[in-house]
């Protein structure tokens, strides 16, 4: 019998696909363009796998031209890029990867963090400037971690992680989110505030929630006017839940102290944005879950859940009912 096809969006390391390389026909897109590539499409009518990257659109009219299709595996937690409706309507069963990446990007949330409130760019751009001069007790003055408070938005995984972290260096966390999470405020003295007392009482806030149709441009105008002057805002989660104008505005204008954005709206950010310009804003190229052991694991359980799906079995971790 003929193994299956299946289509990946664009090439990846050869160790991380032998297990699928045995098992199907694969067929890989370009590099360089984000989306399943439209050169692809004589394969379309045969695919009945598709293994995705977070920067491929996948909607109806894509799958409408797949009728054979079983399994979308996103290489990815996130699955904003999957129309998850339309996958169930047809039949799809949709794979993602959470787990795995959680303490990378809790890591990751802790560098931006530090990054930003201790001015460790902009200071260690002086100094290969040849700006350092004397040393002075009043010069590059950041913010401290220990004794702030830590709002984190979306207290799942990653925020659970992130709220560890933050109670190891000393921090009181608040948290706001769908359901209250008795474990954390156990361990970690976590209170659960409304969304206005969140961005009202956090020195640094930190976001990992799920980019969906309730978060999407949540922290706007309104909610950055209402978070204190001397503070930071981190996203980790994607950008499309900050506004971007409304955010330069509000480090321009001095409504919060700095940002630190590891996904931004669009992206990749143009090197022309006005936000690289900005002294007070650190960022970073969606980097939070990349490293070395962690990009492997989660092309393991990418490429598990394309294999189940193929097989019709139940996937390691499904994002549609
Ligand atoms: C995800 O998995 O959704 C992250 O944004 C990238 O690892």
């Amino acid at each position: 019998m003929a193994k299956p096809l299946v289509i990946l969006s664009h090439p990846m390391p050869e160790a991380w696909l032998a297990p699928l390389k045995e098992a199907v026909r694969l067929v890989v897109g370009p590099p360089d363009v984000a989306g399943v590539d439209v050169g692809l499409q004589p394969y379309f009518a045969e695919a009945e796998g598709l293994l995705t990257w977070l920067i491929d659109p996948v909607d109806e009219a894509l799958l409408a031209q797949m009728p054979r299709l079983k399994v979308v595996s996103n290489l990815a937690v996130g699955v904003d890029n999957i129309d998850l409706e339309a996958c169930t309507r047809r039949g799809v069963a949709v794979g993602h990867t959470p787990g795995v990446l959680t303490e990378a990007v809790a890591d990751m949330t802790f560098a931006l963090l530090l990054a930003v409130a201790r001015g460790v760019f902009p200071a260690a751009d002086d100094a290969r400037a040849g700006r350092w001069g004397l040393w002075r007790p009043d010069a590059w003055l950041g913010a401290e971690l220990h004794g702030a408070t830590l709002g984190i938005w979306g207290l799942g995984q990653i925020g659970q992680a992130v709220a560890r972290r933050a109670h190891a260096f000393g921090m009181r966390i608040l948290y706001t989110g769908r359901t209250p999470k008795p474990e954390a405020e156990r361990a970690w003295g976590a209170a659960r505030v409304p969304w206005e007392a969140l961005l009202a009482e956090s020195d640094f806030l930190s976001l990992h929630v799920p980019l969906t149709p309730q978060t999407r441009g949540m922290v706007g105008e309104a909610a950055l006017r209402r978070m204190k002057p001397t503070a930071y805002l981190v996203n980790m989660a994607r950008g499309p839940v900050v506004q971007t104008e409304a955010l330069v505005r509000a480090l321009q204008e001095g409504w919060i102290a700095g940002a630190a954005l590891d996904v931004t709206d669009p992206e990749p950010l143009p090197p022309e944005h006005p936000l690289y310009r900005l002294p007070n804003c650190l960022i970073t190229p969606h980097i939070g879950s990349a490293t070395h052991t962690t990009r492997r694991r989660m092309a393991e359980v990418a490429v598990a859940n394309l294999l189940a799906g193929l097989r019709g079995e139940a996937l390691l971790y499904r994002a549609n009912p």
